[in-house]
């Protein structure tokens, strides 16, 4: 159950990239909750379609809007249909991406870009397309990062580049655009439950179990617990933030990359 009192959000519009599945679509439910009209934005219009569905049946107003963040003229048009719609823009939380282990020497050139262009590139591209209307009201960009974008961390070099960079973005952004009350922040969860992430990236049974262990607060978090910070971050608690990280990681970053290197073996 939420902290935050219901309708926070009331009167304001979101638009969520990655919103089809995982920790963006629960993110994109807690901003319905919230009282957010909510547009989903990904690559598989069913996955969308599913998502919607939980909104309206729950009494929330959402969209879908099937584009890939690659493409930056189709993101412009996507945004411009949300405004077409809803009439304005307040809220953009930045969480689709590409994940997959690989060492670095057998990863090809295209596998590398792959994943920079959905989470680095994509993040810029929906940023860019969303500022015209953000800046009319002032508003919210969060962008979900990783600890591996300061962890070095085994068979993510490409995935830890992306979010590394798209924490300099989010600080960049922030001091470009703070005159415009447009606050950019970022959140880096550690390792999440039940998610399309972990099932990548995480080995099966009792590795899985000496991971879990091997987190300072001893279990993987919870897309819930990644909706709080989010909710924080856009609502006025949290009024006089920008340009931050918050990690989510159950103290995981403390240990550097002692977590991951079971990810070697
Ligand atoms: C090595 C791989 C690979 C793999 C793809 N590639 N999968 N290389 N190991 N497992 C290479 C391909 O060979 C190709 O290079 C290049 O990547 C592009 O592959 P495509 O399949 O053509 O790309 P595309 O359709 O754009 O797919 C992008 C993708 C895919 C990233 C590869 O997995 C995807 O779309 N994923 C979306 C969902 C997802 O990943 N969710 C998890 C996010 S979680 P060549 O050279 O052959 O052309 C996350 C967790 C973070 O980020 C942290 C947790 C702690
Ligand atoms: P997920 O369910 O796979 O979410 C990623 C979403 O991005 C999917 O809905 C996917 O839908 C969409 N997407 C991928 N490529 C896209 C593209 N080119 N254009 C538009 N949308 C695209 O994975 P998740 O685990 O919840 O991860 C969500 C976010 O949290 C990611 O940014 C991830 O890096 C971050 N994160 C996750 C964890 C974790 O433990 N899971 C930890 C740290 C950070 P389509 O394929 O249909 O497009």
């Amino acid at each position: 159950m939420s902290v935050f009192v219901d309708g926070l959000l009331r009167g304001q519009v979101a638009l969520v990239t990655g919103g089809g599945s995982g920790i963006g679509a629960g993110i994109a439910v807690r901003l319905a909750k919230q009282g957010a009209k909510v547009a989903l934005l990904g690559r598989t219009a069913e996955k969308l379609t599913n998502i919607a569905k939980i909104i309206g049946d729950a009494g929330g107003d959402a969209m879908t809007l099937p584009c890939d963040v690659r493409q930056a003229a189709l993101l412009d048009t996507a945004v411009s249909e949300v405004v077409q719609k809803w009439g304005r823009l307040d809220i953009l939380v930045n969480s689709a991406a590409g994940n997959f282990l690989s060492p670095a020497a057998a990863l090809s050139a295209n596998g590398f870009r792959a994943v920079i262009d959905i989470d680095l590139c994509g993040t810029f591209n929906a940023c860019r397309a969303a500022f015209p209307h953000l800046e009319k009201n002032g508003g919210n960009i969060v962008n979900i990062t990783a600890t591996q974008a300061n962890i070095p961390t085994p068979l993510q070099c490409h995935a830890g580049a992306a979010k590394a960079g798209i924490e300099k973005l989010t600080r960049d952004l922030a001091l470009e655009w703070a005159r415009m009350k447009i606050r950019v922040n970022a959140v880096a969860p550690g390792p999440i439950e039940g998610t399309e992430g972990m099932s990548r990236l995480a080995p099966q049974g009792e590795a899985a179990e000496t991971l879990r262990k091997r987190v300072p607060l001893g279990r993987w978090g919870t897309i819930e617990e990644i909706c709080e910070t989010v909710t924080f971050l856009v609502s006025p608690a949290g009024a006089y933030v920008t340009g931050t990280t918050f990690l989510v990681d159950g103290g995981t970053s403390l240990l550097g990359a002692a977590p991951f290197l079971e990810l070697m073996v």
